[in-house]
Order: C-alpha cells, then sequence, then structure tokens
C-alpha cells in the first residue's frame, strides 16, 4: 500500500485476543470501563478478556460474574475467556460455547492458575472440545510441550505472547510439519529488549514473558509470516504498584499498540496487509469470532507524536513505551455505525459492548474455523477427548 502524505487510512475494528480487564477483584488497576475506553482509544473494536480476575474465571458462578461486569461495562465488543484449573476439565466444555476460548497457565506469571502437573494439561487438551479455541501461557521448552499435547490429541493450540527465538523457531518447525499451531506476538516484545531495562527500570520493567534480548527481537521480526496475531497482552498494574520493590509482571499496551505498529509500517518493517491479517482477519479465524456490523477505524499515517509518561484511559497510568518518537495514530473508530471514538476522545458508552458469542455468527467464519482449515469437520457439539478423535481422523 502507496502512503500518501497528509492520507487517512480506513482499517477494519482491530481484535485484541489477549487483555487483562481485571474486573471482577482488582478494579483499582482497571476495569470494564476503562480498559475498553483504552481499548478504543487503541483503534482496538473487539476484546478477549483473560480469566486470571479474583475470583478467576473457572465455574460458571465465577463466568456469570465476569459476563455481569462486561455487560453493563463494556464500551467495545467483547469475549470472556474461561481459566484451567486442576480439577475443572470436566465442568468446562459445558461453559464452552459461551466462552472466548479456554487458556491454560503453564509458566510462573501474575495468577492463581498456574499448571504444573502435564497430566492435568492433558485432561484438559483431552476434555475443552476441539472445535473451541485452547490457548496457552507456555515459555521456553513449554512451547515444545503444548505442541506436543495438541499433536498427541489432534487438536490445535494457540500460544500466547511469543517472546523468544527459541519459541518462534520451534512454532516455526511445528507449522513446517502441518502441526496445528498458532501463535502471538504481544507489541513489547516487537520495539523493547531488555536493553531498555535501564530506562524502564529492572523491577517497574518485569513483565512474563520478559525483555528479552534484541537477537530474540530480531527473531520475531524476521519471522513475521509465522505471527498469526499481534495481541497487546494488556496487563494494567499502577504505578505505585509497578514501583514497588517486588512489582507484579506486566505492561499495559492497549492505547499504544497501533501507534507502534504503524511507525514500523512508515519504517517499511511491516504492511497495512500484515496488520489487517494479524489484528483482524487471523485473530476472526483462530477464534470463530463474529463480524462487527458498520465497524471500521481510520488511521492519521502522518502524526508524529511522543508517547507521553502515560496513556490517557487505561487506569494504569504509566506506559513501558514512554518517550518513543511515533508516527501514525487513531483519528476515529465506528463501531456496529456509531462514532465511538474522535478527536481524542471515547465517545462510545459503558454497557453498550456486546459479547462476541451472542452476535450473529456469519457465513465467511464458518468457511474459515481453524478446524476446517486443518480438514477436521465436526457437526456435534458434545465434549469428547483424544480417543474419539484418533478413532474419527
Ligand atoms: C499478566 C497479568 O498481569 O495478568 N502479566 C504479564 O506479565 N503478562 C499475566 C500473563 O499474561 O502472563
Ligand atoms: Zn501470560
Ligand atoms: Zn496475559
Ligand atoms: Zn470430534
Amino acid at each position: 500500500t502507496e502512503i500518501v502524505p497528509g492520507k487517512v487510512v480506513r482499517l477494519p475494528g482491530l481484535i485484541d485476543v489477549h487483555v487483562h480487564v481485571r474486573e471482577p477483584g482488582a478494579t483499582h488497576k482497571e476495569d470494564w470501563n476503562t480498559c475498553t475506553a483504552a481499548a478504543l482509544a487503541g483503534g482496538v473494536t473487539m476484546i478477549l478478556a483473560m480469566p486470571n480476575t479474583n475470583p478467576p474465571t473457572v465455574d460458571e458462578n465465577a463466568f456469570q460474574i465476569t459476563q455481569k461486569c462486561a455487560k453493563l461495562g463494556a464500551r467495545c465488543d467483547y469475549g470472556v475467556f474461561v481459566g484451567a484449573s486442576s480439577d475443572n476439565y470436566k465442568l468446562l466444555p459445558t461453559i464452552g460455547a459461551r466462552a472466548a476460548a479456554l487458556k491454560m497457565y503453564l509458566n510462573e506469571t501474575f495468577t492463581t492458575l498456574k499448571l504444573d502437573d502435564l497430566s492435568i494439561w492433558m485432561k484438559h487438551f483431552e476434555n475443552w472440545p476441539p472445535h473451541l479455541t485452547l490457548c496457552a501461557h507456555a515459555e521456553g521448552t513449554h512451547t515444545a510441550a503444548v505442541i506436543l499435547c495438541a499433536e498427541l490429541c489432534k487438536r490445535p493450540v494457540h500460544v500466547c505472547h511469543v517472546a523468544r527465538k527459541e519459541e518462534i523457531l520451534i512454532i516455526k518447525a511445528a507449522k513446517e510439519r502441518g502441526l496445528p499451531v498458532t501463535c502471538e506476538v504481544a507489541p513489547h516484545h516487537l520495539f523493547l529488549t531488555s536493553n531498555n531495562l535501564d530506562v524502564i527500570g529492572h523491577e517497574r520493567g518485569q513483565v512474563k514473558p520478559p525483555l528479552v534480548l534484541k537477537e530474540d527481537q530480531d527473531a520475531l521480526w524476521e519471522h513475521m509470516s509465522i505471527i498469526d496475531c499481534f495481541a497487546t497482552d494488556h496487563a494494567p498494574h499502577t504505578n505505585e504498584e509497578k514501583n514497588s520493590a517486588k512489582p507484579p509482571p506486566g505492561f499495559p499496551g492497549l492505547e499504544t499498540m497501533l501507534p507502534l505498529l504503524l511507525t514500523a509500517v512508515n519504517d517499511g518493517r511491516l504492511t497495512l496487509q500484515d496488520l489487517v491479517d494479524k489484528l483482524y482477519t487471523n485473530p476472526r479465524r483462530i477464534f470463530n469470532l463474529p463480524e462487527q456490523s458498520n465497524t471500521y477505524i481510520e488511521v492519521d499515517l502522518n502524526q508524529e507524536w511522543t508517547i507521553p509518561k502515560a496513556m490517557k484511559y487505561s487506569k494504569a497510568q504509566w506506559t513501558p513505551f514512554t518517550g518513543l518518537k511515533v508516527k501514525g495514530n487513531v483519528q476515529k473508530v465506528v463501531l456496529h455505525g456509531k462514532v465511538a471514538y474522535e478527536n481524542g476522545e471515547v465517545l462510545a458508552q459503558p454497557g453498550t459492548g456486546q459479547d462476541v458469542r451472542d452476535m450473529q455468527a456469519t457465513p465467511s467464519q464458518q468457511t474459515q474455523s481453524m478446524e476446517t482449515q486443518h480438514g477436521h469437520h465436526h457437526h456435534h457439539h458434545h465434549h469428547h477427548g483424544c480417543s474419539h478423535h484418533q478413532q474419527s481422523s
């Protein structure tokens, strides 16, 4: 795409498949109102909300609590993840069709849901319906381990926030073998490395996976075609929490992702097509997400600005990207035919967002589902494990 000076470009409303909304349980960090305002200010019109809340979204009761918060507070469309615990693999499929996807935490991070036992991982891989998405926080050697679990159960797996060279290389190798793995990369791993920690602060700069070496960052850029999605992993903690001696890991990211990516477009490191693929087309296919009617964003590719100390809408009120010079900004967001963001102001009101699982399915998503892609078709919605699959495929 040729960039005409001053020209405003129209893109689809972006989809962020990895967002920590913090409500219920930690509304001093963020809530549905502020999080979805930050999303719209960043050109994101649909978010998928992670389950490491309080209570964690691990059963019907907690799922309904989160859904209620979302319904009251959301200014953009959303889906709600369920989280894998050591004993909920039998009950989660009953929530399956109403959830955004299943999330499994396999490494140390900001969660009470870390799973240590490989047999428990397998129980979830067996029980979660294969036509629904299964996502894993699986760093380092765990990346290889979840890909093996997926292969043994003949089902897809989506690897969250890939950061290291070894992770993207093992995913590349798996894809070349035709294994059903997809992945996402967060902006902070594309635009920051451990070299930035002297400026951000070594404690404040804690995030999972951590900021790693330039060599790791280079590997992500070099293997851009292996990256299915960009996702913020928007993980707000307050300034006070981040400045403490043992800060929780996580960065806010919703309001800064698109400006950073547009800067890379201006620098010729990405194309606008890459943005549409990785923030719209692929998320829709991998998570089976509906089309948002009359929804689009307008970005100014030529606006140059410096990322301030804090962005406007997230309660985090700090950003690891402070001081970075960017070129590109969100000018306008239209969601379901209404102006949701313009002139730096979020106009969409809390409670206007819709749950993606209540929205009308479109024919395009049915033909583009992950499952159809790798040739395993389901007409049933009952839950079933590996053995059924070994027989049927
Ligand atoms: C996330 C959080 O704070 O919820 N933190 C992080 O460093 N990424 C948890 C997670 O995504 O691992
Ligand atoms: Zn994670
Ligand atoms: Zn996360
Ligand atoms: Zn089946």
